[in-house]
């Protein structure tokens, strides 16, 4: 099942746009403002409950605060994160949240998170849709932020002059940006059930910084890479646009890949490649015919190439290709996922036999 999010701008600029284009479509029912009763039918436990700071990772001081987390007040009436001064709840039409209900249907017990049985597209500031959805209701989260990259992104599609576009520039610097996430990052952690897992895909930019930042609210993973929070980063390397010529072409994307417990679940066996090893004609196969036949498990670099023509290529500037999109949701069988993305922009992740 899918919970996808699509997206506005960091500071909402682009709601009228997409709702504007939406408008027109004949699937998009809409709902209401977000209101405070809404609020009150979820689950959102103390903030001790899920925002355990981690314990120290060696010498790393990883058990301060993330930017912008600090409390308020200690006064537990008026106890508030920074988090919630900076974005606070308040209903205004511009966080309006729009949804569009899709496949599966009646196929599936209807559940406090897919109330129809149907999968979910919501359009909305992806803090204001998380804060509607129940408490450890998702297993898999793989969301694809601005990248801290200065840039206005814009895009036309011809479609009724319609332009689509979101601002990856922050006033506030990196510490802006951080504290922007972050404040995202602690929802996720809050919707993540306990065997849950999240991806964050980024780029040189800013990457280590909220490598940082999330190891100090899912937690390190330990020397091992065995307790809960990180466990690894994936490489994505591709190879388009241009090269420099004074420096490394910049090719790949960095995906963190953390885990909200030290129990997660990972279906190795959905997400084998071939050997490339070849067995046949040998005398003393380096690796049995069985094994062979298996597969392997791939590596953290994952090489998957695009083009400029490549299929599901629609134009928008951003958008990831989807046979990267579905060796994350395979892995996982994930019966709930929350996409937070541009959606809208391209990324088609297939429904997944167990959903
Ligand atoms: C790096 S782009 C990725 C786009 C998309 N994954 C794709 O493949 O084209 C970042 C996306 O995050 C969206 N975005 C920015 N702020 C957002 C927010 N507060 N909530 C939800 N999405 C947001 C932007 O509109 C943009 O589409």
């Amino acid at each position: 099942m899918l919970v996808s999010c699509s997206c506005f701008s960091p500071v909402n600029r682009n709601c009228s746009h997409i709702f504007g284009h939406l408008g027109n479509s004949s699937i998009v029912s809409k709902v209401a403002a977000v209101s405070p009763n809404v609020e009150a039918e979820i689950e959102i436990p103390d903030q001790s409950d899920f925002y355990k700071l981690p314990a120290r990772f060696g010498a790393i001081p990883l058990d301060e605060a993330p930017l912008g987390y600090e409390v308020e007040t200690k006064r537990r009436e008026t106890k508030k994160t920074k988090f919630e001064h900076a974005y606070p709840r308040i209903y205004l039409p511009l966080q309006e949240v729009q949804r569009v209900e899709f496949g599966h249907g009646k196929k599936f017990e209807p559940t406090d998170l897919f109330p129809t049985g149907a999968n979910r597209l919501f359009f909305g500031d992806c803090l204001h849709v998380m804060r509607q959805l129940p408490s450890r209701s998702i297993d898999l989260i793989y969301i694809d932020p601005p990248f801290f990259s200065g840039r206005q992104y814009n895009v036309i599609f011809g479609d009724k002059n319609e332009m689509r576009s979101f601002s990856d520039i922050w006033e506030g610097g990196m510490p802006g940006y951080l504290i922007w996430l972050n404040a995202r990052l602690f929802e996720m952690k809050r919707l993540l059930k306990d065997t849950g897992s999240i991806y964050v895909h980024l780029d040189w930019r800013a990457v280590h910084y909220v490598k940082v930042e999330m190891d100090k609210i899912f937690g390190s993973g330990g020397q091992k890479g065995t307790e809960a929070g990180f466990k690894t980063e994936i490489v994505w390397q591709f190879d388009i646009g241009g090269r420099p010529q004074n420096c490394w072409a910049r090719k790949h994307h960095v995906i963190l890949f953390y885990t909200k417990s030290a129990t997660w679940k990972f279906n190795a066996d959905d997400i084998r490649v071939p050997y490339k090893t070849q067995v046949a004609g040998r005398k003393n196969p380096l690796i049995s015919p069985e094994k062979y036949a298996r597969g392997k498990i791939p590596t953290t670099v994952w090489e998957i190439h695009v083009t400029l023509e490549f299929k599901e290529r629609i134009g928008y500037p951003t958008q990831k290709p989807e046979q990267l999109l579905e060796r994350i949701v395979k892995h996982r069988q994930a019966k709930a996922m929350l996409l937070l993305t541009s959606s809208s922009a391209g990324v088609r992740p297939r429904q997944s036999p167990s959903d």
